[in-house]
């Protein structure tokens, strides 16, 4: 007979920073409770076939694979997303780009689009903020446009509209007052893409050739055409890539060009103009 309390006291996951959250999270889900049942139930005889499962996946976060990838979701702003392997599990870092976007345009009538939309996050969580604005979400890879519109559904987010593109290709004339991207920007040969979680996210999320810049210099080079006058381009991007993209953004004609900093102070999002 086995008991909520000595599972967690029993799951070893030597590798993981988190280690305890991610048990209660794959206990939790392993009975389809919330975390708050194993607190406040911790002597609540657990089945077997529910141990097994939990089991199952203590030795797939022990080889490394990330929690979001074993639950198939993560929550990012107010949002539950589905989430799975051909594309990013959305970042909290990523909150930042939602936030910037909602002080910089009004509520009312607005045309946005978001490049390399993966699961959809930042579109989703736009669109669920700002009812009257219309949100078109691209992604090249046809996985995860798949699981953007099934989350878009889930939501119920009529304002939002998936569609499959490289980049600007699919877009047509179409413009935008604010154009918004989390894209690649690891370098090819970073470390940190063979380390920790990282190593199950797609490089295809992830990767921008050999200074990581690639994706950001072109989506910079093809925005003006996409923009209204007077519309905004943003971007996230490395802690260590602001300067870099400060001066794309300036040399390909954009005002008002500045970043902002994230909590840890690393300036992780560029922004700017395009002339009125
Ligand atoms: C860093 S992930 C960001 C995903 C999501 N926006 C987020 O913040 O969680 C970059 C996304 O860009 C997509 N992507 C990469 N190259 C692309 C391209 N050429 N055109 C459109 N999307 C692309 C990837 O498939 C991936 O979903």
């Amino acid at each position: 007979m086995t008991i909520i309390a000595s599972l967690l006291r029993a799951a070893e996951l030597p590798d993981s920073p988190t280690a305890r959250l991610d048990a209660e999270l794959l206990l939790a889900a392993a009975l389809g409770k919330s975390r708050s049942f194993l607190h406040t139930w911790p002597e609540r005889i657990v089945s077997s076939e529910a141990a097994l499962t939990f089991a199952q996946y203590l030795q797939r976060r022990r080889s490394g694979e990330p929690v979001a990838y074993i639950l198939g979701q993560q929550g990012f702003w107010k949002l539950d997303l589905e989430v799975a392997p051909h594309t990013l599990i959305p970042r909290p870092d990523t909150e930042l780009l939602v936030e910037a976007a909602l002080e910089l345009l009004p509520a009312t009538q607005a045309q946005v689009l978001d490049l390399g939309t993966g699961s959809g996050a930042i579109a989703l969580a736009l669109a669920s903020e700002r009812p009257a604005w219309q949100v078109m979400a691209v992604d090249r890879i046809l996985e995860a446009v798949a699981l953007a519109e099934r989350n878009r559904q889930r939501l119920h987010l009529s304002n939002v509209t998936v569609l499959n593109s490289h980049w600007f290709d699919a877009l047509g004339e179409h413009r935008f007052g604010l154009i918004i991207s989390n894209p690649p920007y690891i370098a090819a040969a970073d470390p940190h893409l063979v380390a920790g979680d990282v190593r199950f996210e797609p490089a295809s999320a992830l990767v921008a050739g050999v200074d990581g810049l690639d994706d950001l210099r072109l989506i910079i080079a093809q925005a003006p055409a996409h923009l209204e006058a007077g519309g905004w381009l943003m971007l996230e991007h490395g802690y260590d890539q602001a300067g870099a993209v400060r001066d794309l953004l300036v040399t390909r004609g954009f005002t008002q060009v500045h970043s902002r900093t994230d909590l840890g102070g690393h300036e992780r999002i560029s922004l700017g103009r395009l002339p009125c």
